[in-house]
Parts: C-alpha cells; structure tokens; sequence
C-alpha cells in the first residue's frame, strides 16, 4: 500500500483525528472520579483501551469529502465510536462471545463485572445520543434527522438485528445470503452511518449521501470479511483479543463457510465496490480512497 495516496499521509491522518476524536471523547464524558466513579471509570476504561478509531476516521473523512469542516462532524464521529464501544463490551459478555481480552486489555467484565460492564455499555449508547443532540445545526440534516440515522443503525433492525441473528448462527452451517444479512447488520450499519453523518455534517447534497451510503456499505461488508479472516490467521498478541475464537464457538463467517481465499477475493471486491461509489467526488475523496484501501490491507 502506498504510504502517500494522492498528496495524502494516512498514517498521519489517522494520527492527528485519532487525538482529536480522544480529546473531544475526553471532553464530552464525565471525568472518572465524578460519582458513581465506577461507571464512569469503566465506560473511560473500554473508550480509551486503544480502539482503531476506523468509524471516526470515516466520518470525518466523509465531511472532508463533501467540503465540510471537520470540526463539525467531530461530535457525531464521537458519537459513532461510543455506540461502537458500547456493541463491544456487549459482544464481549459471557452470556454473547465471551471474549476475556479486547483491545489489548481484560475485557470491561473482566475488570468491574458484568452489573458493570453492562450497564457501561448503556451508558455509552446513551451517551452517544447525548452528542447527536448537541451538534451544530446542519441545514439539510436537523437533529431529528440525526437523531433519526443513529437510533436506526443502532436498533433492532440492523446492528442489534446483526447480534441476534449472530447468535442465532452459532453452531449452524447458513447459506452464504443469511450470512451477509448479518454482516450487513452488525457491521455495515454503523460504519455506512458514519459516513453518511460525516456527509450530513457537511450538508451534502442528496446525490452525495447516495454515493457516500452506497460507500460505506461495501467498506462495512469488507469491514467483517476482513475481521473473520484476520481471526483466523492473525495471533492474540496482534489483534488485542483472543485469535481463533470465532472457529472455537462455532461462527458463522466468510472463512469457515467459503474458505479463506475466496474471503479474500470477497474483500477485494466490496471494496472495489467502495472505490467505484466514490466517483462523484472527483478526487477530493481521497481521504475515504485510502481508508478503503487500509481497511482492506489491515493486519489488526
Ligand atoms: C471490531 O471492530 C468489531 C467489529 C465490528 C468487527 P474494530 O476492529 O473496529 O475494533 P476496534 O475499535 O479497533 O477495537
Ligand atoms: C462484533 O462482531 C460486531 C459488534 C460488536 C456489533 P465480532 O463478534 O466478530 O467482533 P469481535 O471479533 O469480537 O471484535
Ligand atoms: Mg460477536
Ligand atoms: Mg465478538
Ligand atoms: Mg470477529
């Protein structure tokens, strides 16, 4: 992958938005010591555990693309993340993967315990409306339609819809369709909403937030193909949670019902997919370009 895509440095542009999204997460939650302190240590504790910040980075890089300030986008990228954070410590509980390690750290119940652990998961996901409501007010995209997008991507129609049908899958051989539906669903959803938040902050046009949906879609299947394959093949140490489980607890995913490389090719081709829904932009999409191509080549 080239370092440099087009006049951009991704490395350095997932450094400086990685440090801006941590200081407005920082800024927006409650600091740790504020009463109950535990759950405010424990939701800090999952936030800033040393996440990608991939669903951020989208969002501000769709905002980028559609010619908006990144500043305005800042809040929903975060808002995004929190829902994101919140999904993980849910998927980590022994009563869903029961994973022990999640980004390179004891997983949330590990540390406080489930009580805990649960109910920092729903204070993330509340938080996260707590940012929605309080963004800048953006023509095209009044709150409600803010709202409307995250509550949605959330909700038992598509990331929790993903989870159920995830744990529905377990220990069961399902045709290829019913495996993307839960792709599409715990994965997809809320990074195609990212990136249409970070278009809706910038007050794109409708023909831009079609381009960026159909984007994000294809970049969020990639996303899972990805994460299966890298269970596979990849180690704990690398991944920051424990390699191999998905074989162990009998998951539905793209290796273990196609193999690996045609997951492989699968990937390749979602994400060429992206590339091509990114046309419209004419080259100022080269920040989303890049993040499709890194996505597609990651080792963690
Ligand atoms: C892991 O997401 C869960 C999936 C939806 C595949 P990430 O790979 O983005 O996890 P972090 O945020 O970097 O920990
Ligand atoms: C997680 O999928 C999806 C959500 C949390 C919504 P996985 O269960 O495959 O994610 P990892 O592998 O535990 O990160
Ligand atoms: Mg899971
Ligand atoms: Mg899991
Ligand atoms: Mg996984």
């Amino acid at each position: 992958m080239p370092e440099i895509r087009r006049g951009l440095d991704l490395h350095k542009f997932l450094a400086t938005r990685t440090e801006a999204v941590n200081r407005a997460l920082d800024q927006s939650l409650p600091p740790a010591k504020t009463k109950p302190a535990t759950i405010h240590k424990a939701m800090r504790y999952s936030l800033f555990a040393g996440g990608k910040r991939m669903r951020p980075a989208l969002c501000l890089a769709a905002a980028q693309a559609c010619g908006g300030a990144e500043k305005d986008a800042l809040p929903l990228a975060c808002a995004v993340e929190c829902i994101h954070t919140y999904s993980l410590i849910h998927d980590d509980l022994p009563a869903m993967d029961d994973d022990d390690f999640r980004r390179g750290k004891p997983t949330n119940h590990k540390v406080f315990g489930e009580g805990i652990a649960i109910l920092a998961g729903d204070a993330l996901l509340t938080q996260a409306f707590e940012l929605a409501a309080q963004c800048r007010k953006f023509p095209r995209y009044p709150h409600q339609t803010i709202i409307l997008e995250i509550a949605r991507a959330a909700g038992s129609l598509q990331l929790i819809a993903g989870q159920v049908a995830d744990l529905e899958a377990e220990g069961k051989q399902i045709p290829g369709p019913e495996l993307k539906f839960i792709h599409e669903r715990k994965t997809s959803a809320l990074l195609c909403c990212a990136t249409r938040l970070g278009g809706m902050s910038a007050n794109c046009p409708p023909g831009q937030l079609a381009a960026l949906t159909r984007f994000g879609h294809h970049v969020g299947l990639a996303f899972q193909v990805i994460d299966d394959i890298l269970d596979v093949t990849q180690t704990s140490e690398q991944l920051g949670k424990t390699a191999g489980k998905d074989v162990a607890e009998q998951k539905a995913t793209y290796p273990a019902i196609v193999g690996l490389e045609e997951s492989r090719k699968i990937a390749a081709q979602l994400t060429d997919q992206a590339f091509a829904a990114l046309k419209i932009f004419k080259g100022r999409a080269v920040a989303l370009e890049a993040l499709a191509e890194f996505l597609l080549k990651r080792d963690r």
